[in-house]
């Protein structure tokens, strides 16, 4: 990492206000600057850039920022005590639970999952209650499904709410918490407003890292997120439970807008997800769901999405197609699901979806590490033909802390036509120094981005900003 890099990062964070952070982030040791490892080293990070961050750099943000969100202006205040109550909406007895996460595995303009997390003092209800901003008192319940969560007192409440309106605000609450949340479906076209979305990945060396780049993005009103993988760095391991709750608490904390809207997140699988990092470094490997979870229990438990088998491909009406995928996590890269992702983007390309991304962790042209890495070699060899076959035209890469974005490449050249790869993962964690002289290389940057993707009709607009608000890149 470079020293002139990280004197810059200490001016952004107190730029930002955070010298309290600064003061107890680890030593700066500016020592591997011309550090290449290759991709299957389990590429952990500095053992004290991975630990949790301290007290207070994990702190909640300020007061006012997670209080209970009132009701917006366009209904009474007094809306429940005119309504009659769901029997299953109880009253009340605490303010809002651990975590509350958006997420799909269907559609997103007429379906959502919602999820949200409970410890063990808390009365944990199941129930969830739901309606249309506007409507009067609660439409519709539903009960959640209960799920452990691995290595931790607490448990996944879940639902799953289908046959929803498009384009439309609900208002939930849930169990016994009083706060009251929004989520909206996403639009059913996008030709008279624009659909945007934030992308990156490699999201917490630190909580305040993650939380001052959600806060970066948030500006800019996302419809959702997606992240590539390495989200909070549990490497699978039992005793790295607790940075999920801090992950968790800094999502609640800076990914509800100010209305209460809960922006859904989109994840793949990264090498930190995963015990080893790598499919190849267990001779016990094994395409079942028990052997994936057994060596990411964390990511298969808490996400909705993907699921198993760890890759899958979400379709938003007949506009936009996203397709998360695993760089030789808990899958192989060749065979099944080669296969499964010729089929996929073959469906799409027939049927004129005219966005289709593809997001996943070990990139294709990697910035900082070595290219020639295995599992960047097998992403270029087995995806990327693909990716040009079928008229894909961007794809989202993370795992090696950097900003990055790569002329369109076809058939292994710069070519008009062809794929250009944005990454390199530098949500919130320590950043590397990119190369801006390999071939490949349009855009290099050392800095903590996210990259806010704006959709209109089959425009499509991108703009890359730092934890700052910086504007790295735009196109
Ligand atoms: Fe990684």
């Amino acid at each position: 990492m470079s020293c002139t890099w990280r004197t810059r990062t200490v001016t952004r964070y107190l730029l930002a206000g955070l010298g309290a952070m600064l003061i107890l982030a680890p030593p700066l040791g500016c020592g591997d600057k011309k550090e290449q490892p290759t991709e299957d080293s389990r590429e952990p990070a500095p053992e004290d850039s991975r630990e949790p961050a301290p007290e207070d750099s994990h702190e909640p943000v300020p007061e006012d920022s997670h209080e209970p969100v009132p009701d917006d202006s366009r209904e009474p205040e007094t809306e429940d005590a005119q309504a009659p109550e769901f029997a299953d909406c109880p009253e009340p007895t605490a303010e809002e639970p651990l975590a509350v996460m958006a997420t799909w595995r269907k559609d997103p303009t007429t379906t959502v999952i919602i999820d949200w997390h409970v410890g063990p003092d808390d009365d944990a209800l199941r129930s969830f209650c739901y309606k249309e901003v506007g409507a009067e008192g609660w439409q519709h319940s539903a009960q959640a499904e209960q799920h452990a969560s691995p290595h931790s007192e607490r448990s996944i409440h879940r639902v799953s709410l289908d046959g929803l309106r498009p384009g439309t605000e609900y208002r939930f609450r849930m169990g016994e918490f009083e706060r009251r949340y929004k989520f909206t479906t996403m639009p059913g076209d996008i030709d008279d407003e624009p659909l945007v979305f934030a992308a990156g990945g490699d999201t917490m060396h630190w909580a305040v890292f993650l939380e001052t780049m959600n806060k970066a993005v948030m500006e800019y009103n996302p419809d959702f997120v997606i992240w590539a993988g390495d989200l909070a760095m549990d490497d699978g391991e039992p005793e790295r439970a607790h940075l999920w709750d801090y992950w968790f608490e800094t999502n609640r904390n800076t990914l509800i807008n100010e209305d209460g809207r809960v922006v859904p997140i989109l994840v793949a699988i990264g090498n930190h997800e995963v015990l080893d990092g790598y499919y190849a470094n267990h001779d016990d490997a094994a395409q079942t769901d028990d052997w994936r979870e057994s060596v990411a229990p964390y990511f298969y438990a808490l996400f909705a999405f993907p699921g198993q088998p760890g890759y899958n491909v979400l379709d938003f009406g007949d506009y936009m197609t996203l397709i998360a995928l695993d760089t030789e996590h808990t899958n192989p890269v060749e065979g099944a699901q080669t296969e499964w992702l010729a089929g996929v983007l073959e469906e799409r390309a027939d049927a004129g979806v005219p966005h289709v991304f593809p997001f996943y962790h070990v990139p294709a042209y990697p910035s900082y590490r070595n290219k020639s890495g295995r599992v960047s070699t097998l992403v270029r060899e087995n995806w990327a033909p693909l990716f040009e076959e079928h008229g894909v035209k961007y794809a989202f890469e993370g795992h090696d802390h950097t900003y990055k974005r790569t002329h369109p490449i076809l058939a292994g050249e710069v070519h008009p036509e062809g794929v250009v790869y944005v990454g390199d993962g530098a949500w919130g964690v320590w950043t590397r120094t990119a190369d801006p002289e390999r071939w490949y290389i349009a855009r290099a940057e050392d800095s903590l981005h996210g990259v806010i993707v704006s959709l209109h009709g089959s425009e499509r607009h991108f703009r890359v900003v730092s934890n700052l608000g910086e504007v790295l890149d735009e196109w």
